[in-house]
């Protein structure tokens, strides 16, 4: 047997993690290699026999110090070869200072925030010993029923990558091996958030072609971006379940991109290879999976268990297991885990520090998207009113504002709405709360007659509506996206008494607003904002600051229209504004107008409720001059576009400037409109400033009918604006 202190100067003398990774693994047996190959849940004395025998190689969802700690020991000290573990944890959007949910922070198109978000939630998961995030989740999804879709950074590839990498930079720093950097994992490898019907873990059927274009184009970023690791999905695709799916997990991920770092199974999705019917037997589900690309196994235990027979029968070959393992060493190394595997808490900043406050309540403050403002009736001024209707029970729920996927957050450090209100109406307003109802999906009206009442003593009522945190996230999924239980029925009544209403929605998804649209004078869409959601949204409600977020997502008038995404393909029949009759004329109407033959249903039309992109703000930006450095761009040039924004209203605010293509002839149809570049700006009221986009002919590549990345020479259309509806619009041509 090796002695602990001859590993340790082997470890230091040899230098890259490949080599040193290679250098371990020609000492391990067997079992031990297959050790680095399985996860398992929880940490605590009955696992110490297997992490000192080298048969686990990580854990997950401990965050004990003291506990990871002593697991680290025991794998340093008491194991063979003393490698150390990988501690896993699903810090999806914070640790405990908890930041808007994903969605929501899509709904910044803030980079900068996304990243810094990230590295403080790292920060703070490192110090209690986690190493590891099972984040960001960057599957496109284009269904609002899907409960995992508040995880998600929305519908458009180019939005969710430049997100999607902007979080691994946060998570893993600038060296995995920093303290403060945790490993990110690029999940779900892939097709997820395409299950049908927004059903989760249902099946995904996406041609490859669209595969490759939308679904597989943040994952490619991730991997640039050096994303350590990779989750395999829990779902189906095409047939083959992500988690034993070769096409995914090595042509395209090894062979194609050269991914270097791991892949790590979803939550026993190895052993449901059976269930889906993929497999027949636990072992050749293990064959399946290991075959494919899994490396390491979460949860279920397969690997341990069949493996070993599999490579004994000759089925899987030894050095099939030894690719394997040397994908999780090298991370291992890369953590700098070899060398710094205890946790000092002592040595980070403190958890949810006014720092890290700070930081989620800008966050969440640039993550509101504000949908309606008739009046405009936003912002409030407090020296204006006298009485404030607070109404609805999210108004005050420290949990609830949280959202989904908190393991680590906890209520009692959240700053809710109402709290915020009292501290900005001071003396100056009366604030009368009323929830109004039990729970959001309470169906009696046990509280309404109250809401009522402080509606009508007061000059404005401010509504907290939307959905509680258990309605979106993983398993969570609703068939029905209108405000749920009795939250219509108390919108009218309140509306019934001509009260203003501001309506703050928080949730966990784009829900169909449209029943009660009318009713209310604004709506500032706030999503689970978190632990500074409070301070967040009175900050904007009462002008302290400009909303300026814009939607990830578009949202649907109704489920029917589902998907609804402004990507869409133009089809022989495209519909227009003057070829349709809209919704509301039908009725009675249908035999007087003529409808033309095109792509939109008779009862919702073709467009969204709200489109993606699409955001106000308190002041207004005029955009113009839109200009081209040429328009005839040569292949493997750069096409420089230009414009000038300019604030013509009276507050500072942030615009999001977005740009847009069309490709308008391809060897595969193209999208109508592609987002290709956008960027965040602040202006003073009347300052303009002029926003430069470059675009290679790099960036218009697409994948054919070959499957190839190819740019095709033809005619584009380029539009600059504040959404995917843009203000600007011109024309140029890639030449040969
Ligand atoms: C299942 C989820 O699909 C995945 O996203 C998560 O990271 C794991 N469970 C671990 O909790």
């Amino acid at each position: 047997m090796l002695h602990n202190l001859q590993i340790e100067e082997m470890h230091a003398e040899v230098e890259s993690p490949e080599k040193r990774a290679r250098a371990l693994l020609g000492q391990m047996t067997l079992e031990e290699k297959i050790g680095q190959l399985s996860q398992v849940n929880g940490s605590g004395h009955h696992l110490h026999d297997d992490i000192r025998a080298g048969r686990i190689g990580s854990i997950l969802n401990e965050v004990n110090v003291d506990e990871i700690n002593e697991a680290q020991r025991i794998a340093l000290k008491e194991s063979r070869l003393g490698i150390p573990l990988l501690i896993g944890r699903d810090v999806i959007h914070g640790f405990k200072t908890i930041f808007p949910i994903p969605l929501g922070q899509a709904a910044t198109w803030d980079t900068e925030s996304v990243r810094a978000a990230a590295a403080v939630a790292a920060l703070e998961a490192a110090s209690k010993g986690v190493n590891w995030t099972f984040a960001p989740m960057i599957d496109i999804t284009r269904d609002p029923r899907w409960g995992r879709i508040a995880e998600s950074l929305g519908e458009d590839p180019l939005l969710c990558s430049k997100l999607g990498a902007a979080m691994i930079e946060g998570f893993q720093g600038s060296r995995l091996s920093d303290a403060g950097s945790i490993a990110a994992c690029a999940k779900h490898f892939a097709g997820y958030g395409a299950v049908e019907s927004g059903l989760d873990y249902a099946t995904a059927n996406i041609p490859e072609n669209e595969l490759r274009n939308v679904y597989l184009t943040p994952f490619k970023a991730a991997a640039d971006a050096g994303v350590a690791t990779f989750m395999a999905s829990f779902s189906d695709l095409n047939g083959v379940p992500a988690s034993g799916n070769e096409f995914l997990m090595k042509q395209v991920l090894r062979d194609e991109w050269g991914f270097g770092g791991f892949v790590v199974s979803d939550w026993d999705s190895i052993k449901e290879l059976t269930v889906h019917g993929f497999a027949a037997d636990d072992r050749q589900a293990a064959y399946e999976a290991a075959s494919a690309g899994v490396d390491m196994e979460m949860a279920s235990s397969l690997y341990r268990e069949q493996l070993p027979a599999l490579i004994e029968s000759g089925k899987l070959s030894e050095s099939r297991i030894d690719e394997m393992v040397l994908n999780v060493l090298r991370i291992k190394y890369e953590s700098g885990l070899f060398e710094n595997a205890y946790t000092d808490p002592h040595r980070f900043p403190a958890l949810v520090n006014a720092d890290h406050r700070k930081l989620a309540k800008a966050v969440a403050i640039k993550s509101c998207v504000l949908l309606k403002n008739d009046g405009p009736v936003l912002p409030l001024s407090v020296e204006h009113l006298s009485d404030i209707a607070v109404i609805g029970p999210l108004a005050d729920d420290g949990y609830e504002q949280l959202g989904t996927w908190v393991f680590d957050g906890e209520s009692h450090h959240s700053h809710t709405c109402l709290r915020a209100i009292y501290e900005m109406a001071g003396d100056k307003a009366r604030v009368h709360w009323a929830p109004g109802m039990r729970g959001l999906r309470c169906r009696e009206s046990v509280g309404l007659n109250d809401a009522v009442a402080a509606a009508e003593q007061s000059d404005v009522a401010l509504l907290f509506m939307g959905e509680e945190s258990i309605l979106s996230g993983e398993a969570h999924c609703r068939a029905d996206i209108d405000l749920p239980g009795q939250q219509e029925a108390l919108i009218e009544a309140v509306a019934a008494t001509g009260t203003p209403i501001v309506l703050v929605v928080m949730a966990g998804r784009p829900l169909t607003l449209g029943k009660i649209l009318d009713k209310v004078a604004a709506v500032l869409y706030a999503w689970h904002p978190g632990t500074m959601g409070g301070p967040a949204i009175a900050d904007i409600l009462f002008g302290k600051e400009s909303p300026s977020g814009k939607l990830p997502v578009s949202f649907p008038r109704v489920v029917g229209q589902i998907p609804i995404y402004y990507s869409r393909k133009n089809t022989g029949r495209p519909p227009s504004h003057d070829s349709i009759t809209h919704i509301d004329e039908i009725d009675g109407k249908a035999e007087q107008t003529s409808l033309g033959m095109s792509a939109f249903h008779l009862d919702a039309g073709f467009t969204p409720q709200f489109h993606f992109g699409y955001g106000l703000s308190y002041t207004k930006f005029a955009y113009r001059d839109m200009s081209l450095s040429t328009h005839q761009l040569r292949m493997g040039e750069t096409l420089t576009l230009r414009c000038v924004v300019e604030n013509i209203g009276e507050r500072t605010s942030e615009e999001v400037v977005q740009l847009y293509i069309r490709d308008l002839v391809g060897n595969v149809t193209r999208p109508v409109r592609e987002l290709k570049g956008f960027q965040r700006l602040p202006l003073q009221p009347g300052e303009s400033r002029e926003v430069t986009f470059a675009l290679h002919t790099d960036d218009l590549a697409f994948y054919d009918r070959r499957m190839e990345l190819v740019t095709e020479a033809g005619g584009f259309h380029a539009w600059i604006g504040s959404s995917s509806d843009p203000e600007l619009w011109a024309e140029f041509e890639v030449v040969d």
